[in-house]
């Protein structure tokens, strides 16, 4: 255990969460709540390999963490009715390694790729002539006696997944004809999905109990998922018949979730940007170092969605607290939330 164990922002599963999410993750489409506009695109994607008879063309699914990237590749698996391996760039360590996972590829399959901007570059490099043309070259021997053989691959379907888009490497990148784009979700969709979470769990909530959790979830059904979870416990311990948004209210409070699903660290960063650097601009690593936190933790979980609620602006010379986190921040003036899926 860390010290982030308990964080309800952590933006790594934890053991809890697998447990959790492998029961509440959809299978199909249409069980998907939400981001309908990339939905659409994707069902036709998915309706014309299927009248072509041929592999769905490789997809890149990017987003902060929590939105739904994971779900997303099993679902394009189940709904190709083809086989899933599952991997992320980080495990992936040595050329021979995915060389062996993609030659054990059957026909249409999909190959995934969790945090596929982490990839060793030299694993990288074996992924184009895999993607493009469907072979790749093999070294083997040392020395004199390397030589290099091709193994063909069978049409398969590269599915990769990652937080950090503009990370990826050119040549990779353009080597997905599908790019799809995880938006923090609207609070419509994400009441739906506490709704839906809910039912699973075999509990009741109050409606207005269901709102509160939506508008405090960040955008992100993880979020929204995490925080039932710990408010069923304060409404079960209360002998609730149904969680009441006294019962809500109490256990966000006692999370340290604010009235707009920003956590201790949100507000760490936004005063050190207003309070110590005068409303910026400041460089996001001086940030981090100033509130000891990684600057990957900052860049990945925190930023994308300060800057999506309109609290912080980037500006070529750093960071900038906006107008709007002033008044929140500094006045208590509480703006609406908001999501921007269409
Ligand atoms: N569109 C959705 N509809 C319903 N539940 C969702 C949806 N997207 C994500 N979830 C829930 O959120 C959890 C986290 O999603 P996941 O796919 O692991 O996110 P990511 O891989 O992007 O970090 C899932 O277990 C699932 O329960
Ligand atoms: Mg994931």
């Amino acid at each position: 255990m860390n010290e982030h164990d308990d964080r309800i922002l952590d933006e790594h599963q934890n053991l809890e969460d697998m447990d959790m999410e492998m029961s509440l993750r959809p299978e199909y489409l249409k069980q998907y709540i939400g981001q309908n506009a990339m939905k659409k695109n994707l069902e036709v994607f998915i309706e014309a390999a299927k009248i072509r008879g041929e592999a769905l063309d490789h997809v890149i699914l990017h987003g902060p963490p929590g939105l739904g990237k994971t779900t997303l590749s099993n679902i394009i698996a189940r709904e190709m009715d083809v086989n899933i391996r599952t991997t992320s760039g980080p495990a992936i360590e040595r050329a021979g390694d995915l060389a062996a996972i993609l030659s054990s590829l059957e026909p249409g399959d999909v190959l995934f790729i969790d945090e596929i901007h982490r990839l060793p570059r030299a694993v990288e490099e074996i992924l184009y002539s895999a993607m493009e043309d469907f072979f790749i070259d093999v070294v083997i021997g040392k020395g004199e006696e390397a030589r290099s053989i091709r193994i063909d691959l069978p049409p398969f379907t590269l599915v990769g997944a990652t937080t950090r888009f503009g990370s990826l490497s050119a040549p990779l990148r353009d080597r997905f004809g599908v790019q799809l784009r995880l938006e923090y979700y609207d609070i419509d969709s994400l009441i739906t999905i506490v709704h839906r979470t809910a039912e699973i769990f075999n509990i009741d909530i109050d409606e207005d109990s269901a709102v509160e959790l939506a508008r405090r979830s960040r955008g992100t059904p993880r979020i929204a998922n995490r925080l039932l979870r710990r408010v069923r416990d304060f409404s079960l311990v209360k002998d609730e018949t149904s969680v009441s948004l006294e019962t809500t209210n109490h256990a966000l409070k006692v999370l340290e979730v604010d009235p707009m699903g920003l956590d201790p660290v949100d507000h760490r960063i936004m005063n050190t940007i207003i309070d110590t650097y005068n409303g910026g601009p400041v460089g996001l690593e001086t940030v981090a170092v100033s509130i000891g936190e990684e600057v990957i933790t900052l860049l990945d979980v925190y930023e994308p969605f300060l800057i999506q609620q309109g609290f912080l602006e980037r500006t070529p010379r750093g960071r900038r607290a906006t107008a709007k986190s002033y008044e929140y921040f500094k006045q208590g003036i509480q703006p609406k939330v908001f999501g921007n899926e269409e």
